[in-house]
């Protein structure tokens, strides 16, 4: 059992992950920019609460002094591109863009708490002796997510797995990119081990139901030439789940990346739903094997032992039925 600093533990998937490492024993601390009761979905907890930003490297520093950490999970995070030229105008992201900046242009939020917050944390990780970090990567990583252009995304095999090439156009997409290019090179310059999970899109109790509706919609109607989230998904909970498996696995060394997702698409013939709006990707689609996902888990399974155990779809189905 280990001393945990959680990173951006005041938030959605923050709450879920210091309840899973609690109830496992682990000793959790959060690090965050406001506390869990100012959180956007509000939340009470016990777990001792450090206040500071991570684009501050003195904020962090005092942290990491103080409380010793053996394993970081840094999900801080801005989770969105706030200088998109489209940035989605519901209300779950505004709240998630909500810090306004008091001396720095709203435009850069994204890429200072995610590149120079993540820098300051690898520095003090690997002067301060962290042995592990295990940080929320994303799927936009891929390059399919919060798309600039409306070129049709280059998918060259489906499905996608860890070995896929990574074309982001946007902000938070290239954060979370060059968060892992500094991962790989601080795993190997330093030794640290770090695991960086790829989550789609993730669905929490509580996120506003228009929200959740505009995902289900899209296997009828994609933008800007991809299926920009693979119509993957993961409940919060499986979320979380994963953390706790690459915190306590023995099996990692190094960097590594993974997709973790639920394993289980909202459309119902995937292969189908992408022909409809890319007939270009035909000669792709028909050497994919079997029809039931776009995006490849079997890494997160094979070296995790991650298996989903919330299918939010499947629960949601029998709802609609019913
Ligand atoms: N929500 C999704 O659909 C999704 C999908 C893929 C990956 N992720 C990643 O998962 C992680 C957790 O996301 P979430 O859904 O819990 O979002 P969230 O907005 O609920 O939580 C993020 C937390 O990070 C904190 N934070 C942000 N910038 C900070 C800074 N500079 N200093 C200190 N704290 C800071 C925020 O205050 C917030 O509490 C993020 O890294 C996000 O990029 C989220």
């Amino acid at each position: 059992l280990s001393r945990i600093l959680v990173t951006g533990g005041s938030g959605n998937l923050g709450r879920l992950c210091s309840a899973e490492l609690l109830a496992t024993g682990h000793d959790v601390t959060i690090f965050d920019r406001f506390t869990p009761a100012d959180a956007p979905l509000s939340w009470d907890t016990d777990i001792p609460i450090c206040i500071g930003d991570l684009s501050d490297g003195a904020a962090i520093e005092d942290v990491i002094t103080e409380h010793r950490p053996e394993i970081i999970v840094h999900l801080a995070a801005q989770p969105n591109p706030t200088d998109h030229p489209r940035l989605p105008a519901t209300a779950s992201f505004r709240a998630a863009s909500q810090l306004e900046y008091p001396d720095l242009p709203r435009r850069g939020a994204t890429f200072v708490s995610n590149v120079l917050g993540t820098y300051h944390l690898l520095d003090c990780a690997v002067r301060f002796d962290v042995k592990r970090i295990v940080a929320a990567s994303s799927l936009c990583v891929l390059g399919t997510g919060f798309r600039i252009t409306d070129r049709p995304f280059s998918f060259r095999s489906l499905p996608v797995d860890e070995s896929h090439p990574l074309q982001p156009e946007d902000s938070y997409s290239l954060s979370k990119l060059l968060n892992e290019e500094c991962y790989r090179a601080y795993a190997d310059a330093y030794g640290i081990t770090i695991a960086a999970l790829r989550f789609p899109i993730i669905f929490y109790d509580g996120l506003e139901e228009r929200f959740l509706k505009r995902f289900e919609s899209e296997p009828r109607s994609i933008p800007a030439g991809a299926p920009s989230n693979l119509w993957v998904y993961i409940d919060g909970r499986d979320a979380a789940h994963a953390v706790r498996l690459a915190v306590e696995t023995e099996r990692l060394r190094g960097f590594e990346a993974f997709y973790v997702a639920t394993g289980r698409t909202v459309a119902t013939s995937p292969k189908q739903a992408l022909l409809r709006f890319r007939p270009d990707l035909a000669r792709v689609v028909d050497l994919m094997e079997g029809d039931e996902d776009l995006l490849s888990i079997d890494k997160a399974r094979r070296m995790l032992g991650y298996t989903p155990r919330h299918p939010w779809g499947a629960e949601r189905d029998s709802e609609v039925a019913s």
